[in-house]
């Protein structure tokens, strides 16, 4: 498997989940919880993986910066609709509408993903280094899923600074 087969993998996996929430009966709370954490879990190590692995790779390369940049921006968003649907699942209040924004900004992302950064990508990379950058990918995701939300707020921030800045922060971690 190559980085871009996983990435897509990985999106359709996290759509088929989003149209399930937000089909969801109001008063499936159980269901609600488990299916918010069961998208968090997908959603978050894919992005910081994303970032890490095949974001980072593109800007060593130094094209295509404004697409990078531009979804770094989306992540962020729909990391703030993520945590108003986690708050909004416990407090119960406009799960529903939160859910489908989520929807929405991710179909989006996703889409400028597949359509424009990926193409990109593809004429950056060999095939090996497509494989090599899967591998990254699939081994980071374990490791983010077991993180909180500060130290994937952190990772985040360190994956968008210049290498040599986010040593420090990358230092700055909370599992030691
Ligand atoms: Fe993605
Ligand atoms: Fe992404």
């Amino acid at each position: 498997m190559d980085i871009y087969q996983a990435l897509v993998k990985d999106h359709r996996k996290v759509q088929d989940l989003l149209n399930v929430l937000v089909n969801l009966d109001e008063s499936d709370s159980d269901v609600r919880k488990e299916l918010t954490d069961k998208i968090r879990d997908e959603l978050i190590p894919h992005s910081r993986a994303e970032e890490a692995v095949f974001y980072n790779s593109i800007r060593a390369i130094n094209t295509a910066q404004d697409l990078v940049w531009h979804g770094y921006e989306e992540h962020m968003q729909a990391e703030a609709l993520l945590r108003t649907l986690q708050a909004a699942e416990k407090i119960d209040v406009g799960f529903k509408k939160t859910a489908e924004k989520l929807r929405e900004a991710l179909n989006h992302h996703i889409q400028e993903e597949e359509e424009r950064i990926i193409p990109v990508a593809r004429q950056l990379f060999t095939e090996d280094e497509a494989r090599v950058m899967c591998e990254a990918f699939e081994e980071m995701k374990p490791e983010v899923r077991e993180e909180g939300i500060v130290q994937t707020t952190l990772d985040m921030i360190a994956n968008m600074m210049p290498p040599r800045l986010a040593a420090p922060l990358r230092t700055f971690t909370l599992k030691s």
